[in-house]
């Protein structure tokens, strides 16, 4: 297993404020409410039909424009980007640069490219975190997952609910944020994970109910990946498994759609992520290095779940010479 961070940073961009909204857009906005299932009172109504009118025009100003990535509307279209944050990411930006690295890079060429979900049945369906800071146990089960598929040909889908409910004492702190390389630790300490089944995803915080006869995935080591050394990680993923990472999300990754993601405003500190996904390989295309990623929001988020990532991103400051 190994773990790596990506860093980012800041900026929110609040939806333009959609002084007068046209027909065409409120009959959008219906279309899209039936479509996602959503009901609201009346003065409710009108607030979220402004949301949605002004995300819905930051995005096709994005896409007019000369950017790797384009933006469009899905489930999330009726929040700002602080609503968004609040319900879906980690509250209180998590402390990064407590992982001590231990990956021993070997000698020998990786792969040009890997895309571990074309490899075999070794990454399992894009899950959905719903409205709770719990990423963090999504990113290690998938890291577990398709570590445990490679290694024995079995894909198993394994308990974020676990992690929620049971991994505190490895400081992490269920709904409100938590770390994969201190989840690895606790399956490590606590001797197993059990199986989605078993332990199903409820999306909310709860108390353990951890049965030690029913764990079905357990932890022999774990590797973190010193912070900034993408290197490391492009050899990890390449010859070993996917690896869970984390960044800072920032307003236009909520609207992703597909294509090369990066935000020229990220900020490279370990204390300024927000959100953990799982590198499930990379790639190069005109010359620029990217990542594929597992994201948990969904398969109707990004492409079928899954985003791009301008590689790079994880590099140090500039060193003063
Ligand atoms: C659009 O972006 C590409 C790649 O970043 C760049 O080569 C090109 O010059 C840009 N075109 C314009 C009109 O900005
Ligand atoms: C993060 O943790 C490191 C190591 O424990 C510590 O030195 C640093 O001050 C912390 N940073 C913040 C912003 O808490
Ligand atoms: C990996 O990181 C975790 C969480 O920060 C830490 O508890 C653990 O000691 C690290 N492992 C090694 C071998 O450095
Ligand atoms: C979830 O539980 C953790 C402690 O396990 C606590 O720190 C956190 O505030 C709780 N979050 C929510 C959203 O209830």
């Amino acid at each position: 297993m190994a773990w790596l961070l990506l860093l980012a940073g800041a900026a929110l961009l609040a939806p333009a404020a959609a002084s007068e909204v046209t027909a065409e857009e409120e009959q959008l906005f219906k279309a899209w409410m039936l479509q996602h299932g959503r009901r609201y009172g009346v003065g409710e109504y009108e607030r979220r039909l402004r949301v949605f009118v002004g995300n819905k025009r930051h995005i096709e100003g994005h896409n007019a424009g000369n950017s790797s990535f384009q933006m469009a509307l899905n489930q999330f279209s009726d929040m700002t980007f602080a609503e968004f944050k609040k319900l879906y990411l980690w509250s209180e930006p998590q402390n990064c640069s407590a992982t001590r690295g231990n990956f021993l890079r070997s000698d020998g060429p990786c792969p040009e490219a890997v895309d571990w979900r074309k490899k075999g049945n070794f990454v399992t369906p894009v899950k959905n975190q719903g409205p709770c800071g719990s990423c963090w146990t999504f990113s290690t089960t998938g890291c577990l997952e398709s570590a445990i598929a490679i290694a024995t040909g079995k894909l198993l889908s394994l308990a974020e609910q676990q992690l929620v409910d049971c991994a505190q004492a490895f400081n992490n702190h269920g709904c409100s944020g938590g770390l994969p390389s201190q989840a690895f630790e606790y399956i490590l300490y606590n001797k197993g994970l059990m199986g989605e089944d078993a332990y199903p995803y409820r999306a909310q915080n709860g108390t353990c109910k951890f049965q030690p006869d029913k764990a079905i995935a357990f932890v022999k080591d774990v590797i973190n990946i010193t912070q900034y050394d993408e290197a490391g990680m492009v050899e990890a993923v390449g010859k070993h498994n996917p690896v869970s990472f984390a960044f800072e999300v920032m307003s236009d990754f909520m609207h992703y759609r597909k294509g090369v993601y990066s935000n020229p405003r990220c900020e490279h500190t370990p204390d300024k992520v927000n959100h953990a996904v799982l590198a499930v390989g990379y790639g190069e295309e005109d010359g620029r290095p990217y990542w594929i990623v597992k994201n948990s929001w969904g398969p109707l988020w990004g492409m079928d779940g899954c985003f791009i990532a301008g590689g790079g991103a994880g590099k140090a400051p500039e060193p003063l010479l």
